[in-house]
């Protein structure tokens, strides 16, 4: 049977596992998923073993993306403007790297959620791995603007310049949260690391335009803090990342086998797990 991971550390919560499996029952693929724990100084090592064992591709998670990209001997575009590598998959001339975060939000939002991107204005917070990782696949939805604010400005200003190449028609820049003061957004995407210390970005008030989605990359049962606060300040919907959790998986999955599964049924489900606790 074709064995595919999760790898990380840690590891043992990891919903991937679970969403493979779902996939692989959906599509009638023989596959067996696991997790995999690596060591921190030892992830090459675990890689080569587990290809050795006969796996045929990895799912990659923190710590070790940036890793994973320096380990691909090809990469795909979207891999290359991520600058990080979340899908390995081992063929006869070698390992490809591939990136599926930006993909699998870019799905969440305009197929899930019935959010269009196209001609919107996007905030879009944070300037970490989590924002690089999902730029392109924003951008190739040709918002009008996107606004990447961040805690310390000068990574959001470095972030959009880097990017302004595959801008298009998008005005893109990158600034401070309290420049954004006076501006409406059609949708204000949460990608900093804030929520793990149960901390808030410190945005200005009066950001979400009418009919306007805040999206939160962490998920969890009932509301985020960062998606609290968005409703108290005017954001008619919210959504957390656990769509993004299961679409990215959908992207790998298809990489893969070369199948694409339905992740509705599969959301659905999860979503009712992580509800129930
Ligand atoms: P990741 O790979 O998850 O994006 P990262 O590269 O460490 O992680 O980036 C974390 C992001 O969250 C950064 O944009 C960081 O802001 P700084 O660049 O100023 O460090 C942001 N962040 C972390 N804690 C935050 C907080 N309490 N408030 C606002 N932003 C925060």
């Amino acid at each position: 049977m074709d064995r595919y991971a999760v790898v990380g550390n840690p590891i043992a919560h990891s919903k991937s596992p679970w969403i493979h499996a779902a996939f692989a029952r959906q599509t009638g693929q023989a596959l067996a998923y696991e997790a995999l724990l690596a060591p921190l100084d030892d992830f090459a090592g675990t890689v080569a073993r587990f290809r050795a064992e006969g796996g045929r591709g990895l799912n990659v998670t923190v710590p070790f993306k940036l890793e994973a990209f320096a380990l691909a001997g090809q990469r795909t575009p979207r891999a290359e403007a991520a600058g990080a590598v979340n899908t390995l998959a081992f063929g006869a001339d070698g390992l490809l790297g591939d990136n599926t975060d930006g993909a699998g939000l870019v799905r969440d939002l305009a197929i899930n959620l019935g959010c269009s991107l196209a001609g919107r204005r996007i905030l879009l917070l944070g300037a970490g791995g989590a924002t690089r990782g999902v730029l392109l696949p924003l951008l190739d939805s040709a918002p009008a603007r996107l606004c990447i604010a961040n805690r310390t400005p000068h990574k959001a200003v470095e972030l959009a310049q880097g990017f302004a190449p595959h801008a298009g028609t998008t005005r893109i820049d990158g600034c401070g949260f309290d420049v954004v003061a006076g501006e409406r957004f059609d949708l204000v995407i949460n990608a900093t690391a804030a929520s793990l210390s149960g901390e808030l970005p410190p945005l200005p008030p009066g950001l979400y335009a009418d009919g306007a989605l805040a999206y939160d990359m962490m998920y969890g049962r009932g509301h985020t803090p960062f998606l609290r606060a968005a409703l108290a300040d005017g954001a008619a919907r919210v959504a957390d990342g656990l769509g993004m959790l299961v679409e990215q998986a959908a992207e790998s999955f298809a990489l893969w086998r070369g199948v694409r599964p339905d992740s509705a049924p599969v959301l659905t489900e999860l979503r009712r797990l992580v509800e129930a606790g």
